[in-house]
């Protein structure tokens, strides 16, 4: 039965399309990883109202991230999904991890620091608590392992320094310290348009990601227009960070080693890198976005998947808040 086998747990934010960075870094990985664990993935719309979204587009975009897991090959009849929202437990724990965490950690957070430049005047206090909300996601259900992107980084070791900070005032065993994930290779996937910065699903140029919805036309014309630098010779060098972007990618879609990609393209030019990329890219991202188009028709099939996770997993959740609660002196809901 699952219960033997350790928690994974990741999430992704319904703030826009998911790109191929969303895929690689994450998702393509929590698939690998599945089998060996218990796994809880959920769809984190309480995150992505951190910042100003249209009401009926993040609904579309919380279910399709859910579709997206599924057609990516999470497996439905043995993952627990849901929507962040449905379990109301993260909200309620964020409010208890934010009295045990301080402004001076979350005001580190680089993302914190790149998205509140971004927003000029009136950052929401929300932007700045957001680390203490995906803690309370993770500490929630005794989590083990937490499969993420490089970007997701910190946010994971602060989780574990508010973790070993309460169970030091309230008992070692209040919390299971979880463990981040980072795959080798694919970790950081970089814009298109300009390689030294991350591809990000809010980039306000759509030719900079590629979407896991984009058409096979899309994804081909994004992969050929993608920036390369100067000069010709294809090489993983840091003076070529467009060319190590599409050998980064083609690696983490192939499995092959870098050296081994490198050592084909000799004598080649950047446009060959730049037709094989493309057409891996398309073969990865065609099956991902037709099935999630088929599912996104099948609402009935979805809310009957998120309703069996909603409620496996608030029964997990309630069962830690109430052992907090006890411990830290807060009365429970039933006394
Ligand atoms: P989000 O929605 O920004 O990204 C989802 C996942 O995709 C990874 N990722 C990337 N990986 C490689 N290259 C890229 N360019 C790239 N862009 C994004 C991210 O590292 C992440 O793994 N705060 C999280 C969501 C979250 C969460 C959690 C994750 C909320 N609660 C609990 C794990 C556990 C976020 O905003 O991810």
């Amino acid at each position: 039965m699952t219960s033997a086998k350790k928690t994974m747990l990741s999430a992704i934010q319904p703030s826009n399309r998911l790109t191929i960075g969303n895929y690689l870094g994450a998702l393509k990985n929590w698939v690998k990883l599945q089998h060996d664990y218990d796994c809880i993935f959920f769809s984190v719309n309480l995150h992505a109202i951190t910042v100003r979204q249209d009401p009926a587009e993040l609904k579309e975009q919380t279910y399709r991230a859910i579709a997206t897991y599924l057609a990516a090959g999470i497996n439905a009849d043995e993952a627990t999904l849901f929507i962040q929202s449905q379990v109301p437990e993260h909200a309620e724990l964020a409010w208890v991890l934010n009295c045990f965490t301080y402004m001076g950690e979350l005001g580190r957070m680089t993302q914190y620091k790149d998205k509140s430049a971004k927003q000029g005047q009136n950052i929401p206090a929300g932007l700045f608590s957001y680390p203490t909300l995906m803690a309370a996601d993770i500490l929630l259900y005794r989590t083990h392992l937490v499969p993420v992107g490089e970007d997701q980084k910190q946010h994971i070791e602060l989780t574990r320094d508010i973790a070993i900070r309460m169970n030091n005032l309230f008992g070692k065993d209040l919390f299971q310290i979880p463990e981040v994930y980072i795959p080798p290779v694919g970790a950081r996937i970089m814009s298109l348009q300009a390689p030294t910065s991350k591809m990000s699903k809010s980039d306000t140029d759509v030719n900079a990601s590629v979407y896991l919805n984009d058409t096979d036309d899309q994804i081909r014309k994004k992969v050929k227009r993608a920036v390369t630098d100067s000069g010709t010779e294809i090489a993983y060098d840091e003076e070529k960070p467009g060319v190590r972007n599409l050998l980064n990618i083609q690696s983490a879609l192939t499995g092959k080693p870098i050296p081994e990609l490198v050592a084909a393209y000799a004598g080649k030019q950047y446009g060959h890198l730049k037709v094989d990329t493309a057409e891996l890219v398309v073969e990865a991202v065609g099956p991902i976005r037709n099935r999630t188009d088929e599912l996104m028709k099948d609402h009935g099939y979805l809310e009957k998947i998120l309703a069996k996770g909603a409620e496996r997993a608030r029964t997990r959740a309630r069962t830690q808040l109430k052992i907090l609660y006890d411990r830290i002196g807060l009365v429970n809901p039933n006394g």
